[in-house]
């Protein structure tokens, strides 16, 4: 139980490594949010959490809608008595030759990665600051710090963000709200199908997962989501404005 007392906000959460967050927030006695775009699947979400016996709702949310996500932040605030974690991890991931990446595509990666994570923050700081300080956990991407081939808009979305960790842990330190940003590797969701697709299908990115991750392996939500509950704990107090990895050991 080592988020007892935590009422934590987690947006883009409905599915994948999210959902692997809430449960196991839900599991460590955190009172949870899950606001998504994917409304069934944030509603099954948080069922899952109330299973695991913890106070749980959902709300919908667009994060590239400013009103959206003040709705979402106000949401939080009231059902949960007040809020003190927030984590966000909505993400889109578009692939393509440079030549071939629409400027709408662009665009919509960094709503949804890197205005949406500024739209959290914006939002949540005050409820936090109300609360007396706590902790604010952005998703990067390795690709944020290490780019990769076809991959330009969403690496430069997921760079923008561990930019804006920083700065934003250093704002925020004298309230006492610590932000940090944790950076998968290769998991294996859904979300990287664009990804494998821009690599030639799932064989070859395969065979080039086992050369690169030390570990021979992508990892999996529930080997991910242990950070997030850590960087969330007064365990990490002393924390602030880092990129975790969690990524089997690609960058060394
Ligand atoms: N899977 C990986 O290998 C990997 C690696 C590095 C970083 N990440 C990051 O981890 C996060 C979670 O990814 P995942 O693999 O669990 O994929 P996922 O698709 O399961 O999760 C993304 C979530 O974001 C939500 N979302 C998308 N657009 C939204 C919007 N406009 N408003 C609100 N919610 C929205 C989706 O509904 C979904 O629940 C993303 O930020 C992704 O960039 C994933």
């Amino acid at each position: 139980m080592r988020l007892a007392g935590k009422r934590a906000l987690l947006i883009g959460a409905a599915t994948g490594i999210g959902r692997a967050c809430v449960e196991d927030f839900a599991r460590n006695g955190a009172a949870v949010v899950v606001a998504d775009i994917n409304e069934p699947a944030a509603v099954e979400a948080a069922a899952l959490a109330r299973a695991h016996g913890a106070t749980a709702h959902s709300v919908t949310c667009d994060v590239r809608d400013e009103d959206s996500v003040r709705n979402a932040v106000d949401y939080a605030e009231r059902e949960l008595g007040g809020l003190d974690t927030l984590v966000f991890l909505a993400g889109l991931m578009r692939t393509g030759a440079i030549e071939s990446v629409e400027a709408a595509t662009w665009d919509a990666i960094f709503n949804v990665n890197a205005r949406g994570t500024f739209l959290a923050a914006k939002h949540a700081a005050p409820a936090m600051k109300r609360a007396g300080g706590g902790s604010f956990i952005t998703t990067s991407s390795l690709a944020g710090l290490r780019g990769a081939p076809g991959m330009t808009a969403y690496a430069a979305a997921k760079g923008a963000v561990i930019a804006f960790t920083t700065a934003l842990a250093q704002e925020l330190a004298p309230a006492n709200i610590r932000v940090n940003s944790v950076l998968p590797g290769w998991i294996d969701t859904p979300f990287n199908t664009p990804a494998i697709d821009y690599m030639g299908g799932v064989e070859s990115h395969g065979e080039v997962v086992r050369r690169i991750v030390p570990l021979g392996r992508q990892g999996t939500p529930a080997e991910v989501s242990p950070i997030y509950v850590f960087l969330a704990s007064e365990e990490a107090r002393y924390i602030t404005a880092k990129s975790m990895m969690v990524d089997g050991g690609m960058a060394h």
